[in-house]
């Protein structure tokens, strides 16, 4: 292929819906490859509620907004057309954080791009069981909510893409898990296919009403959402327990800092450790974690379903269904 389509951000989106305002679908002529670059034919996008913040004008967030006028940046899964990198040979199935495109032109370094094992039966699964969100669920489960056997597990945004690995995560290291996630269907999936001890609607029900029945109160809690479920959570924690903020999609599409819990004052009631954490500082430590995700992936016990959308001029159909909590598990789109 000599030419390629690629999305272009042109303008700051405004919440999370109409975002072919901000976005245009571009066509380009491709020029010869950049000395110790990639070239991938991408298969499949990854929709991440995390690029929503590369979007906004915002520059106190964990990395520069991307600027106006680039190719939309996101995570693909493609093989290896052309190479000017030994590591990455033509042929090779790569994943990295490439561009909403079906052709990215990528530099190895500054993209995080790794060779995945093309035998699995469903390459998809780099995007699930073995991808960047079940890396998340790992790290924030085990090593920041540093959750023990028979403690209990909060996770928000439960029936997402992190938040459905997190509450697997959490029962396979015996944890009792609670998936707070929006509308009754969602949390019928939780119970009955992921499995948590209980499930809690918030469009629906109270969530600090249901918390103060778990008795002992919670020791755990992953942390997606922020906000009022921040808010509805952190009374309704045991003393010691450990909070890890692994997003704050309550906030992405205001393109405003995050207000502050109202009930911070339980920080110290409860003498609680909060910490923030996110996966690209642990991208060297992806090795360690991938035997442990592909026992459980093989076992059955990190289930992911896949909500996927077909071609590229439907990227930002998937990208505000994700968003806008319509879709159930993984948000992908395959080219
Ligand atoms: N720290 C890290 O390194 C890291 C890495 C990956 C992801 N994350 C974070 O993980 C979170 C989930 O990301 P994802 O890519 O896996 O997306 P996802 O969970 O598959 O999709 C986003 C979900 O957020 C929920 N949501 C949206 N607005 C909400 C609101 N105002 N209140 C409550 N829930 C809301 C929606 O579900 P409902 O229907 O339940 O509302 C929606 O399905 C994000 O906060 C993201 O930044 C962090």
């Amino acid at each position: 292929m000599s030419a390629t389509r690629f999305w272009r951000l042109d303008n700051h989106p405004e919440g999370n819906t109409q975002f072919d305002q901000a976005l245009s679908l571009q066509h380009e002529e491709l020029g010869p490859l950049p000395a110790g670059h990639v070239r991938i034919e991408v298969q499949y996008l990854s929709m991440d509620a995390g690029t929503r913040l590369w979007m906004s004008p915002r520059t106190d967030g964990y990395q520069p907004p991307l600027p106006l006028g680039s190719p939309m940046q996101g995570l693909c899964l493609g093989s290896v057309i052309e190479s000017d990198d030994p590591r990455f040979p033509t042929g090779s199935l790569v994943r990295g954080f490439g561009h909403w495109a079906e052709i990215a032109t990528v530099d190895p370094a500054a993209t995080g791009l790794e060779v995945v094992d093309p035998t699995i039966g469903d390459i998809r699964q780099h995007f699930g069981a073995l991808g960047m969100n079940a890396w998340t669920a790992y790290v924030g489960v085990k090593e920041v909510a540093a959750v023990q056997p028979d403690e209990w597990l909060v996770v928000s945004a439960a029936a997402g893409a992190t938040g459905s690995l997190a509450c697997q995560v959490g029962k396979n290291l015996g944890a009792k898990v609670i998936g707070i996630a929006g509308g009754p269907d969602k949390c019928a999936w939780l119970r009955d296919v992921i499995g948590v001890d209980m499930a809690i609607d918030y469009r629906g029900e109270s969530v600090e009403e249901r918390l103060a029945t778990v008795d002992g109160g919670v020791h755990a809690f992953f942390d997606n959402v922020g906000g009022p479920i921040l808010d509805a959570v952190l009374p309704n924690m045991a003393h010691y327990g450990r909070i890890a903020i692994c997003g704050m999609v309550a906030a992405y599409g205001d393109d405003a800092p995050m207000a502050g819990p109202a009930r911070f004052d339980q920080i110290l009631m409860r003498r609680l450790r909060v910490e923030g954490f996110f996966i690209p500082d642990f991208l060297e430590r992806g090795a360690e974690f991938m035997p442990q995700l592909r026992e459980w992936m093989d076992a059955g016990e990190l289930a992911t379903i896949f909500d996927e959308t077909q071609g590229i001029e439907n990227v930002l159909v998937a990208y505000e269904r994700m968003l806008t909590g319509k879709s159930t598990g993984k948000v992908i789109v395959k080219l």
